[in-house]
C-alpha cells in the first residue's frame, strides 16, 4: 500500500491503477478506523476493484465548540489495518496541502442540508460538501462508498454529485453495528462505561418508535416516547427525534411513502446519531 500525501504522486499513482481497466473506489474517512469503516473497505473491494482510503480530518466541517482537536488521530494503526486488507493508496493529505493560503471556494447544497444535523451543526454539510468533492476531484474514483449511520451526509452527497454532474458511482452501505446494536462511530471512543451502556437506548428507542409507526400508531405520539426514553437515560441535549422522507428528508407525519427515522442526541460530551428505515408496506 502507497501513502501519499501530495496531489502530483497521488494522479500518477491512481493513472497507474486504472491503466488496467479495473474501477477505483474511494472510501472517504476521517481515520480512527473501526469495522464500519472496514465494511466499506471490504465492500469496496468486491470484484477486483482498486482501493482509494483517505484519511482527513476535515477542520472545515467542525463546528467552533466541536471536537477538533480531541477528534481521535492515529494514522501509524489505521494505515496497518489498511494494508492488511490489501487497499491500494492511502491519501493523507495535510490540511494546509487540503486548503492553501488563498483557499476561498465554499460548496453548499441548499434544502437537504439545511434541518437536522445541518440545523444543530450550522456550516458542517457546507464543510463536507466542499471536501467530498475536493477528494473526487483529487482522486477521480470510479465508485465512492459511505456508510448509512450518517444517512443526512449521503443524501447531501447524492444530491451534489448529481447536481454537478460528477461521474462517480455513490453507494451508501448500511449502518455497521456493535452486537448489542449500538451503531460504529469514531465517537463511541469518548463514551464512559455507564455512557456506552445508556447509549443503547438510542437504537433501542429508534427501533421500537419503527414498531409503533409500521403498525399504525400516530407518528407523532411515537416520536414523543421515543424522545422521552432518550431523556429518561441521560441524553440532554435531543437535538431531534423525527421521520424524513427516505430521499428528500423532508419532515413526515404520516407514514404514506419510504420513510428514515432519525435521531441526534448528546450523552455527556458525545454526541450520537442513528437511524433507521421505516417501511409503509
Ligand atoms: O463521514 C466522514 O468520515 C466524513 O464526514 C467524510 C465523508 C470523510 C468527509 O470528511
Amino acid at each position: 500500500m502507497q501513502i501519499l500525501r501530495d496531489l502530483p504522486a497521488l494522479r500518477a499513482a491512481v493513472d497507474m491503477l486504472k491503466s488496467d481497466g479495473k474501477p477505483v473506489v474511494l472510501v472517504p474517512t476521517m481515520g480512527a478506523l473501526h469495522d464500519g469503516h472496514m465494511a466499506l473497505v471490504e465492500e469496496g473491494r468486491r470484484h477486483g476493484r482498486h482501493v482509494v482510503v483517505s484519511i482527513f480530518v476535515n477542520p472545515r466541517q467542525f463546528g467552533p465548540n466541536e471536537d477538533l482537536d480531541a477528534y481521535p488521530r492515529r494514522e501509524a494503526k489505521d494505515a496497518q489495518m489498511l494494508q492488511a486488507v490489501g487497499v491500494d493508496i492511502l491519501w493523507a493529505p495535510s490540511v494546509d496541502g487540503m486548503y492553501p493560503a488563498g483557499y476561498a471556494t465554499n460548496i453548499r447544497v441548499s434544502g437537504i442540508s439545511d434541518g437536522l444535523d445541518g440545523a444543530a451543526r450550522p456550516g458542517h454539510f457546507d464543510g463536507v460538501a466542499t471536501v467530498v468533492t475536493k477528494l473526487f476531484n483529487q482522486v477521480r474514483p470510479d465508485v465512492a462508498i459511505f456508510g448509512e449511520k450518517d444517512y443526512q451526509q449521503l443524501a447531501v452527497i447524492r444530491r451534489f454529485v448529481a447536481d454537478l454532474d460528477i461521474p462517480v458511482e455513490i453507494i451508501g452501505l448500511p449502518t455497521q453495528r456493535a452486537e448489542d446494536g449500538l451503531a460504529l462511530s469514531s465517537r463511541n471512543a469518548y463514551l464512559s462505561d455507564d455512557e456506552r451502556k445508556a447509549a443503547l437506548a438510542l437504537p433501542r428507542a429508534l427501533g421500537e418508535a419503527k414498531r409503533q409507526i409500521e403498525k399504525g400508531d400516530p407518528v407523532e405520539r411515537a416520536l414523543a416516547r421515543a424522545i422521552a426514553t432518550l431523556a429518561a437515560h441521560g441524553f440532554d441535549p435531543i437535538d431531534y427525534v423525527t421521520l424524513c422522507d427516505a430521499a428528500t428528508l423532508e419532515p413526515m407525519i404520516v407514514l404514506d411513502r419510504p420513510a428514515r427515522l432519525l435521531g441526534a442526541a448528546r450523552l455527556g460530551k458525545t454526541r450520537l446519531i442513528d437511524n433507521i428505515a421505516v417501511d409503509p408496506t
